[in-house]
């Protein structure tokens, strides 16, 4: 196909270079969505008569069919998607199909496929990311939630905190997550079709009228941008990257978790396995693979970056070895979201038996300078008394109450060092580690998730008008004189 004006056929070599076909089929839906609504516009606007118009339509809504059964295998000869669509019409309504390319170019067509893919791709994320942050506050919320756990800085021993506000908190990660994928999806506003192959068209295209039956607000104010823009992919797969990182830390934390060392994470049977030698084995590999997509998820981003830098304005096929990038991440992320919602839901959080490490010194330190001792004073003061308490291999909590006496007199009202389990309590300060501090966090992580679950149920009701808008017959339009612009007339089809 397309080599009319070469002596001969692309060497083979080029072509399986060439070829795009495999990434492809993810852009399948959108290329017919696309090329129905270009069909419709070419119809109403008289640039196609609209009996053409009509056929193109029910040959591609065919072809919609074909495509949801998973019959309709792209051929690697035609090199993509766009070239498979055309050539499948083509064979299917006859001569009307060769019309449908009119005043378009793939570099508009692949760019308005990204967008249009790219929106549900995101749609899914925002999903997947609340279903995780709800999973998070689902066993935050219960029993399991009230466990007191030492929290680590340095990976040693800090300040004991709920396993409520540990998962509470994961969870604000993914909701945050959540709200730059949609950030992303609601500034896909400005529609490429019609841009052509850079320069826009000499024929009365009506490019408002696309991008409003495909969801956009309106076309994209340059034709030059709109064929090289790929900002948003590149948003996404940042906002993947850093999804990617947030996703490692906690299952870095459910890895360590489950170590007998620490015995805070009990992964459920169906989210562990063994070994193949060793048969006491029940490893968190489902974890450490989730740990390990983070970097895959970084080497998108950076890799996509690398082939935009330096490419001049307009397309230019490097713009191709883009795609895949995108669609794996967002595969591979969307993957990882749904091993996680479930493996948080049944994982088991457990109180240590025995809490390791000596914690709880700030609190004395608070104490004493409510009593009007300088901070400073205060903290040297425990750093010593912590000091020989350690060479006598004794800690806090092992002082009598007249040893605090003598140590702490200012301290009239603490007759022992607070145990690790009413540690916790103590810090009331607004997101501190107290129940009173944590109930509004988990309180905002159910608004949050539930808002965003809301406006992904919102936008796909939309989507779905707007297909539906397009099993209206195609009829010819009357276009307003000042959208017709100076745009010469179209030639009258026979
Ligand atoms: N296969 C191309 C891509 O995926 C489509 C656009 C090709 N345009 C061109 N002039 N060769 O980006």
């Amino acid at each position: 196909m397309l080599r009319e004006r070469f002596s001969a056929p692309l060497d083979r070599s080029a072509l399986a270079l060439s070829d795009s076909t495999e990434e492809d089929t993810a852009l399948l839906r959108a290329d017919l969505w696309g090329s129905r609504v270009h069909a419709r516009m070419l119809g109403e606007t008289g640039i196609v008569p609209v009996r053409s118009a009509r056929r193109i339509d029910a040959g591609l809504r065919a072809l919609e069919r074909r495509a949801a059964r998973g019959q309709l295998p792209l051929t690697p000869e035609l090199e993509d998607v766009h070239l498979n669509v055309e050539r499948e019409l083509t064979r299917r309504i006859g001569r009307d199909g060769e019309r449908l390319h009119t005043g378009r170019s793939r570099n508009d067509q692949v760019a308005t496929d990204l967008l249009l893919w790219l929106r549900e791709a995101l749609l899914d994320l925002e999903e997947g990311c609340a279903r995780v942050a709800l999973a998070l506050r689902e066993r935050a919320a219960s029993p399991q939630g009230r466990s007191v756990v030492t929290g680590w800085t340095h990976l040693q021993p800090a300040q004991r905190v709920y396993v409520a506000q540990i998962l509470g908190t994961h969870a604000l990660r993914f909701l945050r997550d959540a709200e730059r994928f949609r950030s992303v999806r609601e500034r896909l506003t400005d529609s490429p079709l019609g841009s052509g192959a850079l320069a826009g068209s000499s024929l009365p295209l009506d490019r408002r009228r696309t991008a409003r039956l495909l969801g956009f607000s309106r076309p994209s104010p340059s034709s030059l941008d709109a064929v090289s823009d790929r900002d948003a992919a590149l948003e996404a797969l940042s906002n993947l990257a850093l999804l990617g990182v947030h996703v490692s830390s906690l299952a870095e934390e459910l890895v360590l978790g489950s170590m007998p060392q620490v015995g805070r994470v009990r992964l459920a049977d169906p989210f562990v396995t063994t070994s193949s030698l060793m048969p006491h084995k029940r490893n968190p590999d489902l974890a450490e693979l989730l740990r390990a997509e983070s970097g895959p998820a970084l080497g998108r981003l950076v890799a996509h970056l690398a082939l935009l830098k330096g490419l001049p304005l307009a397309y230019n096929r490097d713009l191709q070895t883009g795609k895949p990038l995108l669609f794996d991440g967002v595969d591979r992320a969307l993957r990882g979201l749904a091993v996680l919602a479930p493996m948080l839901s049944t994982a088991e959080f457990l109180a240590p038996k025995e809490h390791v490490g000596e914690t709880g010194s700030v609190e004395v330190v608070d104490a004493l300078v409510g009593a009007g001792v300088p901070f400073r004073q205060a903290h040297r003061r425990l750093a010593r008394e912590l000091h020989r308490l350690e060479r006598a291999h004794r800690t806090l909590r092992e002082l009598s109450p007249r040893e605090w006496q003598q140590r702490f007199p200012e301290l009239e009202g603490w007759r022992a060092h607070p145990s690790p389990e009413s540690e916790p309590e103590l810090r009331r300060t607004e997101g501190g580690s107290a129940r009173e501090s944590v109930r509004p966090l988990l309180a905002e992580v159910g608004r949050r998730a539930r808002r965003a679950a809301r406006a992904v149920r919102a936008e796909r009701s939309r989507l779905l008008r707007l297909q539906q808008a397009l099993n209206v017959p195609i009829q010819r339009r009357r276009r307003s004189a000042a959208r017709a612009g100076r745009s010469p007339r179209p030639h009258r089809a026979r």
